[in-house]
């Protein structure tokens, strides 16, 4: 994909639905008794590796596009999948499977791409073994393939190293058919999707500051749902907003809730000017149509409990730093090296390669805003938040940017390219 320096953003656009609510909608309505119908459902391929897990474990589901119909088997009536079920790319269905998996009375194995087969897996082996289950990393490096054999569970109290919304949904779900109650607590709230959805399907959960807990269900009931659009997809086109000058953007219908909204915060912090229009405070997830217009920004620092309500934005907060005065540092984000690449030197490398004065860290990065940028050729790794954090920068850089496997946008965001091209025009 080639792209070119833009004189600014300008229209009104709806982003895809939330990539987490989309997998949490189909897991939980394929272990509810009943329909599912998930409507805005996000069409990406990550979420297409979710629906094929579950189907191979016998459920029924419908996709018809804008909605999904999933007709639930029950809390119990999982069938054993009758080859290794396929992750993909995808993270979060290999963690939150995996805390479903190993409550089963079947044994699964469960594999993904290149990627997955790097990512970090002891920590969720570690807590559901705490809780009595058994998981293997075939190679024994942490990592994928799994095999886990289905036990009888019992619930813990875990206190996580890390503020990982997939390590505490793995956890709560196991507890779901655990024996007692489950709680797990996390340095920093991470995004609570899992627990607002638990309960709008029945389930006994209670939440702390910084915890959260469940007790055993006889049952989950299918309910509708209306996806809101993903924030973190929404994401690149409000930094392309700020970062374009004559931009202005009108995003509809985007979820805001508060563990996800970390980046609006940031941007308003760094002088941007951000409006919440139409702000709907929806029974099961906050949305609004979010203003953006160009604006001059300054550097800010970024660290501690913010960093998990905007984890899959700091690539593209990082780009958008290059084109504010001052310094932006961005510190307690070491999680950025175990996401689909690692994010700190993959971003560090690829804005030193387009002119911008950054320095990577232990735990993030330092960037030095106000060089102009200019394009090059950038390699995303397949990882799609690298390929689309280019792509915005590119708009803002002199010359031609050229990306290198480009369509992994289609993990997250499959219109991505398309809805950029109507917006430039
Ligand atoms: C996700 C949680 C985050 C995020 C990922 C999706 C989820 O990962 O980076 O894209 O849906 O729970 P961690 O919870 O591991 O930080």
């Amino acid at each position: 994909m080639e792209i070119k320096k833009n004189t600014g953003l300008k229209g009104e656009m709806t982003v895809p639905g939330d990539k987490s609510i989309s997998h949490r909608a189909v897991m939980l309505g394929s272990i509810a008794k009943g329909d599912t119908e998930i409507h805005n459902f996000l069409q990406g391929a990550d979420c297409l590796s979710t629906i094929s897990c579950f189907q191979q474990m016998g459920v029924s589901i419908e996709n018809k596009g804008e909605v999904v119909v999933v007709h639930g088997n029950g809390l119990h009536g999982l069938k054993k999948p009758g080859a290794v079920l396929n992750c993909g790319n995808s993270g979060t269905t290999a963690r939150l499977i995996s805390g479903i998996l190993c409550a089963q009375n079947f044994d699964a194995a469960l594999t993904g791409d290149e990627s997955i087969q790097k990512r970090p897996m002891k920590r969720i082996i570690e807590p559901l073994s705490m809780m009595g289950a058994s998981l293997i990393s075939e190679r024994d490096n942490g990592c994928a393939p799994l095999l886990i054999e289905g036990r009888p569970l019992h619930g813990i109290d875990y206190k996580s190293q890390v503020a990982s919304a997939q390590v505490k949904s793995a956890i709560l779900l196991a507890g779901l058919y655990a024996e007692g109650t489950t709680r797990v607590a996390e340095p920093y709230v991470s995004r609570n999707h899992t627990e607002r959805m638990l309960k709008l399907f029945g389930a006994e959960v209670s939440l702390g500051e910084n915890s959260a807990a469940i007790k055993p269900t006889p049952e989950l009931y299918g309910r509708q749902l209306t996806v809101p659009g993903d924030i973190s997809s929404a994401a690149y086109f409000i930094c392309a907003g700020l970062m374009a000058p004559g931009s202005e953007i009108l995003i509809k219908n985007v979820g805001v809730n508060p563990t996800r909204d970390g980046l609006i915060r940031v941007c308003r912090e760094m002088g941007a000017d951000i409006q919440f229009l139409n702000l709907k405070g929806q029974e099961e997830e906050p949305t609004a149509d979010i203003l953006v217009r160009h604006g001059s920004l300054h550097g800010t620092r970024i660290g501690g409990a913010i960093i998990p309500t905007l984890i899959d934005e700091l690539p593209v907060i990082a780009a958008m730093a290059c084109f504010a005065q001052g310094e932006t540092i961005i510190q307690d984000a070491a999680e950025l090296k175990v996401k689909e690449s690692n994010r700190i030197s993959v971003m560090t490398k690829n804005l030193q390669a387009m002119g911008a004065d950054v320095t990577e860290t232990e735990d993030g990065m330092i960037i030095r805003g106000g060089r102009p940028l200019k394009g090059t050729v950038i390699h995303s790794h397949k990882d799609h938040r690298i390929a689309m954090t280019f792509a915005i920068a590119g708009l803002c850089a002199e010359g031609t940017t050229k990306i290198i496997d480009s369509d992994c946008v289609n993990i997250s965001y499959p219109g991505f390219y398309r809805d950029l091209a109507k917006l430039a025009q």
